[in-house]
């Protein structure tokens, strides 16, 4: 994994702005995994910005990483009203060309969820992922204990994913139980994988998916297996880093190298 420790969260996004930037002006056609949440918003507006300079997404093909169960597309909290508000609209990111997972209530699950698996392989498969990490260290919600070579399938939230995301519902008790999310292993197929973290509360997650042994209780420590994992990390989510110097140090060297763009 390659550390990238940033002084803060706005620094953190225009720095995996660019690196995103760079992966969609070097292949046009580039096929993103999206995460939604909190976490990647600023990464979604320096995205913006980069299209205002001219940077192309006409081309680009996207799927969602995951999307709650039963919930109307046109829904406020539903992660595709996110992405289509704050990525696709802003970047010209085709509709036709932005996955979405079916979770229409009614939808054969297990047969919608394969044809999702099916339509990323026609893409040619994810050339980068973007993902965040949850406190209890889940990417897309693959929660704790969930199998490393997982595909995409429904789940149930915990209490605590749950509990964390509640507030972007108008009651509690509107907070959909369930989840239909790309598997731990559909996320290491992607070529290359962005992983961002920011605040206190993502610390002890990173630092167990980074420097903890591989577990499915973090499922997050399963991007230690994959080969090109590149993690943008604000102070404080790298607070608890054993290795941080290091980190920063390996960091320099690169960028003295001339191998950071
Ligand atoms: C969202 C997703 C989740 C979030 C994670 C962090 O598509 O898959 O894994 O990335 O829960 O959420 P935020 O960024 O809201 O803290």
């Amino acid at each position: 994994m390659r550390i990238f420790i940033c002084s803060d969260a706005a620094v953190l996004s225009h720095q995996a702005g660019t690196f995103v930037a760079n992966v969609v002006a070097d292949n046009p056609q580039t096929v993103l995994g999206l995460a939604a949440g909190a976490t990647p918003l600023g990464l979604y507006r320096e995205l913006g910005c980069h299209h205002d300079q001219g940077l192309d997404f006409s081309a680009v093909t996207a799927f969602g990483l995951d999307e709650y169960f039963g919930l109307p597309a046109g829904h406020p909290a539903s992660f595709r009203h996110g992405i289509e508000e704050h990525l696709a609209a802003r970047v010209d990111l085709p509709p036709a060309r932005l996955h979405w997972p079916d979770v229409r209530p009614d939808a054969d699950v297990a047969a919608a969820c394969a044809g999702y698996e099916r339509t990323i392989a026609h893409a040619g498969g994810i050339d980068l992922q973007i993902l965040g990490i949850g406190g209890n260290g889940h990417i897309g919600f693959n929660e704790p204990g969930s199998s490393l070579a997982g595909r995409t399938r429904l789940v149930r939230l915990t209490a605590a994913t749950r509990r964390a995301n509640e507030g972007n519902f108008s009651s509690p008790a509107d907070m959909p139980e369930a989840a239909v999310t790309q598997g731990i292993g559909t996320i290491l197929a992607a070529r290359r994988i962005l992983l961002l973290a920011s605040g206190a509360n993502k610390a002890a997650a990173v630092a167990a998916a980074v420097e903890g042994p591989v577990t499915a209780i973090v499922p997050a420590s399963a991007l230690q297996l994959h080969p090109d994992v590149t993690v943008f990390l604000d102070a404080a989510a790298a607070a608890d880093l054993r290795r941080r110097d290091e980190y920063q140090a390996e960091a320099e060297m690169l960028r003295r190298m001339g191998l950071l763009r």
